[in-house]
This record gives structure tokens, C-alpha cells and sequence, in this order.
């Protein structure tokens, strides 16, 4: 069996859509412009092409966005002291930080810096903490666009088992608390390095979410047919017949995974633009939100 393509692309598209007319409708009917600033401190390559494309997708929308890029020994002082003067900007409706920082910066105290109200990541523990008793709030950008991602597969998640491997704070965990939720009602086993068995759990998902930072984590093998499958690694592999000498490939093995699986999200085009989107989406929601 071929899975079908789950199509990040398209789906982020129509989304992006909706939030450019939420934008004009907001800057005709009270005139204001959503403001994003993106803060990268150093060069990280693959921070560099994130950044890049959410600064990208913010203009398309019609948002504002100002981009402050800082060298890599930027103390973690001076990082703050931006913090705090974006956190009182009335034209900045979010602020994004993108991790990883350099060593050396906190990134516990650069985020704790973030005014929850502008924490359009979803990432202060104020969000974090309503997200979790499912309080109003801005969820995190890649667990809230890889639930759209699954249910635009037609799949009711209730009483499905949906496993997720990866504990990371930025996609393993909040996505486990977002499909456990009433709305979505998916029973959820967390699986991660510390997993005996980690095709014994998979084997009985529905749904599987791999965040694992690490290619071929989940083979064809290890899942139950039918099942749904969304990729989050975004791997670097080299590959000299690339013009830049690298591919790009998840942490399924997407050979395997699409002849076993219904739909599987490829890599890139899949999870990527989706957490871009939800970005969009949370920067609107946080300028209506602060008139
Ligand atoms: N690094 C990897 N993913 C993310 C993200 O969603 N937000 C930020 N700020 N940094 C990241």
C-alpha cells in the first residue's frame, strides 16, 4: 500500500490565506498591524533558514516583522535588555527567540524575559501552564499545527492510540498534552530514549509522532497498518549529487513507513510550514488580543 501524502504545503496555504484577510480586516476595522519581532543570536545554519522563512511568510501575510540578528557572543544581558524593551513596544505584538541560543545564554531566563501576553511560541511557563490545564492561551506552534495536520487526514483521533517519541519541550510533550485533550481525545503512550521497546508500543498506534532528532527511528516495520504517520525531524545528510551537498530526511524511514502507513507527512513540506503557520496565527491572534 502507498500512503497518501499528508500535504503541509497545502494545508498551510489555506490557512495563511485566512490569517492575510484576518490581517486586513484588522488593520481597516482598528488599524493595527500585527507586529512580529524574530530575535537570532549567532549563525546556526538551520536557524538561519528558519528564521528566514518565518520573516518570509510574516510579510505575505501583510504582518510587520523586525528582524534583529546578533552575533553569537551577545551576552546574555544584553539579550534580555531587548527583551524587555520589545516586551514594552506597542508596534510588537510577539516575539519570537529562536533556540537553540549560543552556550553561555540562558535559555531558561531568555524565555522567563518573554512577556506572556507576546509569547506567540507558546513556550513561558504561564502558556505552557494553561496549555496544560487547558486554560486560553498560545499553544506551541509545531504541536498545534500537527494536530491540523492529522485531522486534515479525515482520522478521528477519539479513543485512538496515538504515540509520540520525543520528550522535547518544543514538540513531545506539549503535542502529548494536546492530543490527550477533551477535543481531540486520543489515549497517548510518550515514548523516548528511555523506551525498552520502542516497536512495541508503535506497533498498536493509530497515529505515531516521531520527534526523535534522529533519521530512521520509525521503519515500516514497527507500524500497524493504516496508521497515520507525521515527522518532525528535519535532518541534515550528505549527499554529494545536491547542489548543497546535503538532503533533507525526517526521522521515518519514508521508503518503509508509506507502504505500511494510510498518510505520512514527507519531510520537507509536511510539519515545517505548518509550525510556520500557527506562528502567523498565534501573532494575529496576540494583536486583536491587545486592543
Ligand atoms: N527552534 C526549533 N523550533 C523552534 C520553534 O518553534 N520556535 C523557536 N523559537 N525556536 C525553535
Amino acid at each position: 500500500m502507498a500512503a497518501d501524502l499528508i500535504d503541509g504545503k497545502k494545508l498551510a496555504a489555506d490557512l495563511r490565506a485566512e490569517i492575510a484577510a484576518g490581517v486586513a480586516k484588522l488593520k481597516a476595522e482598528k488599524g493595527v498591524t500585527p507586529g512580529l519581532a524574530v530575535i537570532l543570536v549567532g549563525d546556526n545554519p538551520a536557524s538561519v533558514s528558519y528564521v528566514t522563512a518565518k520573516e518570509k511568510a510574516c510579510a505575505e501575510a501583510g504582518m510587520y516583522s523586525r528582524e534583529i540578528r546578533l552575533p553569537a557572543e551577545t551576552p546574555e544581558a544584553d539579550l534580555l535588555a531587548l527583551i524587555g524593551e520589545l516586551n514594552a513596544d506597542p508596534a510588537i505584538h510577539g516575539i519570537l527567540v529562536q533556540l537553540p541560543l549560543p552556550k553561555g545564554v540562558s535559555e531558561k531566563r531568555v524565555i522567563d524575559a518573554i512577556a506572556a501576553e507576546k509569547d506567540v511560541d507558546g513556550f513561558t511557563p504561564v502558556n505552557v501552564g494553561k496549555m496544560l490545564i487547558g486554560e486560553e492561551c498560545f499553544l506551541p506552534c509545531t504541536p498545534h499545527g500537527i494536530v491540523k495536520l492529522v485531522q486534515v487526514t479525515g482520522m478521528d483521533l477519539k479513543g485512538k492510540h496515538a504515540v509520540v517519541i520525543g520528550r522535547s519541550n518544543i514538540v513531545g510533550k506539549p503535542v502529548a498534552v494536546l492530543l490527550s485533550r477533551k477535543d481531540v481525545n486520543a489515549t497517548v503512550t510518550m515514548c523516548h530514549t528511555g523506551t525498552k521497546d520502542l516497536a512495541a508500543f508503535t506497533k498498536t498506534a493509530d497515529v505515531v509522532v516521531v520527534a526523535a532528532g534522529r533519521p530512521n527511528t520509525l521503519t515500516g516495520d514497527m507500524l500497524k497498518p493504516g496508521a497515520v504517520v507525521i515527522d518532525v525531524g528535519v535532518n541534515r545528510v550528505p549527499d554529494a549529487s545536491k547542489p548543497k551537498g546535503y538532503r533533507l530526511c525526517g526521522d521515518a524511514d519514508f521508503a518503509s513507513c508509506s507502504e505500511v502507513a494510510s498518510a505520512i507527512t514527507p519531510v520537507p513540506g509536511g510539519v515545517g510550514p505548518m509550525t510556520i503557520t500557527m506562528l502567523l496565527w498565534n501573532t494575529l491572534e496576540a494583536a486583536c488580543r491587545a486592543r
